[in-house]
């Protein structure tokens, strides 16, 4: 996938021109001039969404006068920063919607291109550990994507559960990651904490760079699993020998932090689920610890519980 995956949202030499359609136009007056092309057979990514917009039409979840917009967020299968609108083969798309049904889902499923539909009215995941985690709904096909996450220690794809976990993907790569790069060459820093690392990107970033000892930690258990699911996807990149799971977790939402897994090799990698104000009584102090909140969350008593940690960074 990493050889290839340059071209592959290019249009081929017989593509026709991208349609380039009005996003905010109502359905309507939306031209039907685009088509699959008759040689690769992929489709432009405003055909697709307008086919799932055809859908929500028929079943009467939308009107004449909706516009492309109103589907929901289109995320490719895999994630990759891209300069012009992608080309799209069998199953490489995942609409999330807002006000969807699981049969009008059903019938988008049909559209070829279209890998699952989720309905979702929020950031999944635990924005505020008080009220407990949120999850979309997964209405129909498959709610696993990745996102490619390039960094000058080297190129992660980074799996995610789509209607568990929020989406993280910018047009213009990853600025976290750049974050963190400046942070790794300002190092050395051998034992790093990603203390609220979601799927893992920052942390896994850390290993790839040469930390020694990197803890994952997320109070979410679907963030924790991708991590799990990402430690094996990136196993030879990150030169992982062996992966355990040594402790179970017992409750969605975590508290006290269990060890839920264990991977040795270049690194060692510790995989927590719990709260990060209660890790560090476990996993003790470190080089590095780095906090990721979601937008407009309090993190002071994360902040101060990190305090015996030689640097702590919000990014
Ligand atoms: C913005 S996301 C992190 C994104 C991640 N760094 C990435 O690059 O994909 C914030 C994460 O913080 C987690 N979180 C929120 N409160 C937490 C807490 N008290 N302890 C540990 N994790 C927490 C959420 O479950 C969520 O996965």
């Amino acid at each position: 996938l990493l050889s290839t995956i340059d071209s592959l949202y290019m249009a081929c030499p017989s593509c026709l021109a991208e349609p380039n359609l009005d996003k905010a136009a109502p359905w309507r007056d939306l031209p039907r001039t685009a088509n699959r092309c008759q040689y690769c057979k992929r489709a432009p990514l405003d055909l697709v969404m307008l086919e799932a917009l055809d859908v929500l039409v028929d079943y009467g979840i939308r009107d004449a006068g909706d516009s492309l917009r109103s589907v929901g967020t289109p995320l490719v299968e895999i994630g990759y920063p891209m300069a012009y609108p992608p080309r799209l083969g069998p199953k490489s798309l995942i609409v999330v919607g807002d006000r969807l049904t699981r049969e009008a889902a059903a019938e988008m499923m049909e559209i070829a291109e279209i890998k699952g539909v989720i309905q979702s009215t929020g950031i999944p995941g635990v924005v505020d550990h008080t009220r407990g985690g949120r999850e979309g709904v997964l209405l129909a096909g498959c709610d696993v994507r990745a996102d490619l996450v390039q960094s000058v220690f080297g190129d992660l794809l980074i799996y995610k559960n789509q209607s568990r976990i929020h989406i993280e993907f910018s047009r213009q790569g990853s600025p976290k990651v750049r974050i963190v790069e400046n942070l790794l060459f300002r190092g050395p820093f051998r034992e790093v904490v990603d203390g609220y690392c979601g799927p893992g990107t920052l942390g896994l970033v850390c290993a790839l760079a040469g930390a020694r000892r990197v803890v994952l930690n997320d109070i979410w258990l679907p963030a924790v699993e991708n991590v799990m699911m990402n430690l094996e996807a990136n196993r030879d990149l990150l030169g992982i020998r062996e992966i355990e799971r040594p402790e179970r977790a017992t409750s969605m939402v975590g508290d006290s932090p269990v060890l839920v897994g264990l991977a040795s090799g270049r690194s060692q990698i510790e995989v927590y689920h719990g709260d990060l104000r209660r890790l560090f009584s476990r996993v003790g102090p470190t080089d590095l610890c780095l906090i990721d909140p979601f937008p407009g969350s309090d993190t002071r008593e994360a902040e101060l519980a990190c305090q015996c940690c030689h640097k702590v960074v919000i990014i």
